[in-house]
């Protein structure tokens, strides 16, 4: 594997990611992390991560000097260029401004990183630094300049320690892939082996060994592409000693409990309860329009209804759970901000506590696009595959104020018709979530001869990398117009319909 430390780059996840792309399994340490729990990984080449440090401020992030005396192949990018300048007897300047964007890069010197590069012209490049390198550490010749840094890349192929002041892992990057394979395969000579389909067969393999014999798994289905996959792998591993429990909780999107339930009984011999817990969860919601408390009365009676279930499978000592690997990146904190936000499973929180089971997590180790590439490994069908992300409240936080019954009803008829919509004019998977939000207000209408006095639904449309920021998609006007019109018509009880356009920040993706 290749290890990735992590000096606080907002692209250290992208540097994992392009080299898993690229067929090599790599893992994110910390830069805190000690040479002993480096070398634990056994990693066959190291990448050290950019960052918003200077390695000239007293307190900047360092390098356990040994790891360079065991021979790996070693690739710096940004700061982990100029730490490696520093540490090898090279000089670092700082400058008060910082270069951002794109720049052309010029390729001054043989490298093994710019095979396959040599006969092109134009090479540009992503830049995010202030400091750069000034003079070289011995050993080492310039492989590459822009027209404001001196030194953009330098190498000491003997060795085999590379350096690159631009940053390969993002888009922008002309040819970054290709650097990036050119360091794992030309340099460090790693074979290509991190696969889907090796990566199902290792992991049904392992859980079979250590869930031993006579022991039950239970398992929440959310009707999500996670919870899907972690039940399919499991199903795969120990077949009917896995119980899947599927929480109906009356808020669901129109016959969404139906399609995943259905889909599944279908096509796979699974041990599925579908708890009819409907009635249960709307009395607790009775009166309630605060949004937090919505929160925490769903995610109480989840454990609540869950918890009874299991309950009557006998010998249950696991609980398998979907958590990706993003939520288990330990993340460093200094100057700067950490670059990886840890986000809680807020769906599931608090039930191996109360039931005293272990946890099995087969997606531990995986990004959300490696989870896709399993489903479509496992056969799972494409309205699973990029079905948008649903939030564990369902639409109890889309229905702005009480919920009821009524309610309920009518977003769910006004959703379908946004998510038909977006189907039928091919925009669904172009953005991020697109969802109707029923508010808790009535405005004035006329319908035929009458004045009414009804419903408004929101539209709320985002694109999105990650959910941590989004702006709202720019529909086409005859999309919205036809999604405005079916509603109103269809959807008894709206007669308003209006479109969000906030970008978060400042505003969230939902309503509440
Ligand atoms: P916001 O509204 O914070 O949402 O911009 C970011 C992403 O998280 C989802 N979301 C939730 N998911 N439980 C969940 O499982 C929740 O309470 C919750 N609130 C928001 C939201 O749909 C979006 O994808």
């Amino acid at each position: 594997s290749v290890v990735i430390l992590d000096y606080g780059s907002q692209y250290t996840q992208l540097i994992a990611r392009r080299v898993r792309e690229a067929g090599v399994y790599s893992e994110i340490l910390t830069c805190e992390a000690t040479p002993e729990e480096i070398k634990a990984r056994e990693p066959q080449a190291i990448i050290l991560s950019g960052g918003p440090a200077s390695v000239t401020a007293e307190d900047a992030p360092g390098l356990y000097r040994e790891i360079l005396d065991w021979g790996l192949p070693v690739l710096g990018i940004c700061y982990g260029m100029q730490l490696l300048a520093h540490n090898l007897g090279g000089r670092v300047t700082a400058s008060e401004d910082r270069e951002y964007g794109r720049a052309d890069l010029d390729l001054t010197g043989q490298c093994a990183l710019w095979d396959g590069l040599e006969g092109k012209a134009n090479h540009v490049v992503w830049m995010s630094h202030g400091d750069h390198v000034e003079e070289i550490p011995e050993g080492f010749s310039v492989v590459a300049c822009t027209p404001s840094v001196p030194v953009a890349a330098m190498a000491d192929p003997e060795r085999r320690i590379y350096c690159l002041q631009f940053h390969p892992e993002v888009a922008h990057t002309d040819d970054g892939s290709l650097i990036l394979s050119n360091f794992l395969f030309k340099v460090a000579g790693l074979k290509p082996s991190w696969t889907m389909s090796s990566f199902v067969e290792s992991t049904v393999l392992e859980m079979r060994e250590s869930i031993g014999e006579d022991e039950q798994v239970v398992c929440g289905l959310s009707g999500g592409i996670d919870s899907t996959v972690v039940a399919l792998l499991l199903h795969k591993a120990i077949g009917k000693r896995l119980t899947c429990i599927f929480v109906d909780n009356g808020l669901l999107r129109l016959n969404e409990g139906e399609e995943v339930i259905g889909y599944l009984r279908e096509h796979f011999d699974l041990n599925l309860v579908w708890v009819q817990a409907q009635d249960e969860f709307l009395d607790k919601l009775k009166g309630v329009d605060d949004p937090e408390k919505k929160r925490k009365i769903i995610g109480h009676t989840f454990i609540e209804v869950f918890d009874r279930e299991a309950a009557k499978i006998k010998n249950v000592k696991y609980l398998a759970q979907g958590t990706l690997y993003p939520d288990v990146i330990e993340s460093i904190s200094f100057k700067g901000g950490p670059s990886v936000v840890i986000k809680s499973h807020h769906n599931v929180g608090g039930l191996p506590e109360k039931m005293n089971l272990s946890l099995v997590e087969p997606l531990r180790e995986l990004f959300k696009d490696e989870v896709r590439r399993v489903a479509m490994e496992l056969g799972l069908p494409d309205s699973i595959i990029w079905r948008h992300p649903f939030p564990g409240p369902g639409l109890a936080i889309r229905v702005i104020g009480e919920i009821t019954a009524e309610r309920l009803d009518i977003l769910r008829k006004a959703d379908k018709i946004v998510q038909n919509e977006l189907h039928a004019a091919d925009w669904y998977r172009k953005v991020w979530q697109g969802f109707a939000v029923l508010l808790p207000l009535k405005t004035v209408g006329v319908m035929g001869d009458g004045r009414t006095y009804e419903h408004v639904i929101a539209l709320r449309v985002v694109d999105s990398i990650d959910a941590m920021t989004a702006d709202w998609t720019r529909l086409p006007s005859e999309l919205l117009a036809r999604m405005s019109n079916r509603i109103i018509n269809e959807v008894k009880g709206v007669n308003r319909v209006v479109f969000d356009i906030s970008s978060k920040p400042p505003g969230t993706i939902e309503w509440e």
